[in-house]
């Protein structure tokens, strides 16, 4: 059952009419074409997707209205359609196109000319930019075949200065003997819309016990565990306001070392002394040290670079995963196992953010980021949106236990909807 206008409808309703008209005749026209695409415009802002494309009942599953959204469509038409309702609302885009390897995959080919495959490429990554937020982030999974020229490509479509890293995922473990080299491990290209927002906004990597056993509560501080950070910084980079005597509540006072001066200026100091941010021993005669309390600050590793399979899965897991929850589909031939995405979601968004994935192959992005709370739109193409991804949230919304499940204790629930954007 379809419950929407297909989206060609909604294009030609667009087009300005008018020639031919007399003025007063031209006028009117213009002001009922004008109310006519204000209304239209009006009926898809409270239609959401279901305005633009198809929704599609009997796959679409469990709670309604969740903004969640699989769409079965060609990505470029999808993506053009989606810049009017969702320009700079997307915090985190995730793309695994076909990598060009000149292979037919069970369920797509992959067996473009390098520069058919670029423009392709090209078209689409200028029609995801403008629907990321400002504190936005694109990863693109890519294999060495054609990285660097994709590289040069998104490097003018976003900015040399917001290329934010390459990440090397290691694929696979087992030594592949047949090749003149066993290929290991692929790429992810981050982009940031503006590097300095991704900076400030991006999460770290969840804090191992090494790093939570620096939080202690010596005080019993009913804000909870804190450790204690120095009160002085460099003299080269303090101002006059920052030199001066600081009476602790036991009368002592503290002078900064040599070549330093306190972090805040006298009054500064002083309201953090009151509101007891600051740390004199627990004597209370201590050198002056600032509390950063676990509860309220970003506590975390920085991630690195490199991502081996014993922390975030191997193309192999992914397959096995699969073929658990569809023993009798084909097996799909080039998933990502949802540790590798789990880790990108948590990365570049917070719970509730909008996470996009327009080569959804056999849907991990989606399910991974319903588990993880995000809402999310996923586009594919094929058959297997249906076969595969929609048959997946499925399960997902039914408290599927593979994958990440069991890490992060995934029970169920939430929902979907599934639209069809095909001509
Ligand atoms: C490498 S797979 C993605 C695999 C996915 N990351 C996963 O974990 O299953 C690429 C997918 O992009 C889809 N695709 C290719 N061209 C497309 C297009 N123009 N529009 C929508 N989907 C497309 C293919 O059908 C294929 O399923």
């Amino acid at each position: 059952m379809t419950d929407a206008r297909p989206m060609e409808k909604l294009r030609s309703d667009e087009a300005v009419g008018g020639a031919g008209l007399d003025s007063h005749a031209a006028v009117s026209g213009r002001r009922s074409t004008a109310r006519r695409q204000r209304s239209n415009r009006a009926r898809r802002a409270k239609n959401g997707l279901a305005g633009s494309f198809s929704r599609i009942a009997k796959l679409s599953y469990g709670e309604a209205s969740t903004g969640n959204a699989l769409i079965q469509g060609e990505n470029l038409r999808v993506l053009d359609t989606l810049q009017r309702g969702y320009a700079g609302r997307i915090r985190c885009v995730y793309i695994d196109p076909p990598y060009n390897n000149q292979e037919r995959y069970r369920h797509y080919r992959d067996t473009r000319s390098h520069e058919a495959w670029l423009d392709m490429m090209v078209a689409r990554l200028l029609a995801i930019r403008p629907l990321l937020a400002k504190d936005g982030s694109l990863w693109i999974s890519i294999d060495d075949r054609e990285i660097h020229y994709l590289k040069v490509a998104a490097d003018e479509i976003f900015g040399r200065e917001n290329f934010v890293t390459t990440v090397v995922w290691q694929q696979r473990t087992t030594r592949e003997n047949r090749k003149v080299f066993s290929n290991n491990h692929e790429y992810l290209l981050v982009y940031a819309i503006d590097q300095r927002e991704f900076r400030a906004r991006r999460n770290p990597l969840p804090a191992g016990p090494e790093l939570l056993a620096r939080y202690q509560n010596p005080d019993s501080d009913p804000r909870g565990p804190w450790q204690s950070v120095s009160a002085n910084v460099q003299a080269g980079h303090g101002t006059a306001s920052q030199f001066y005597d600081l009476v602790a509540p036991s009368g002592k006072v503290h002078r900064p070392p040599s070549g330093r001066c306190w972090v805040y200026t006298k009054e500064k100091m002083r309201r953090e002394i009151a509101a007891g941010n600051i740390w004199f021993g627990k004597t209370g005669q201590g050198v002056p040290r600032i509390k950063r309390f676990l509860n309220s600050s970003k506590v975390g590793l920085t991630p690195e670079t490199l991502w081996p399979a014993s922390e975030v899965g191997t193309n192999d897991e992914a397959k096995k995963q699969l073929l658990r929850l569809f023993p009798d589909e084909g097996v799909f031939d080039t998933p990502k196992p949802e540790g590798l995405i789990g880790r990108v979601i948590e990365i570049a968004t917070e719970p509730g953010d909008l996470v996009l994935d327009a080569f959804l192959g056999s849907g991990t992005t989606t399910a991974v980021a319903h588990k993880l709370n995000r809402r999310y739109i996923g586009i594919e193409l094929g058959q297997h949106a249906v076969t595969y991804c929609a048959a997946r949230l499925r399960r997902v919304v039914n408290g599927d236990a593979t994958g990440i499940s069991n890490h992060i204790g995934w029970k169920g629930g939430g929902g979907f909807d599934f639209y069809r954007a095909l001509g």
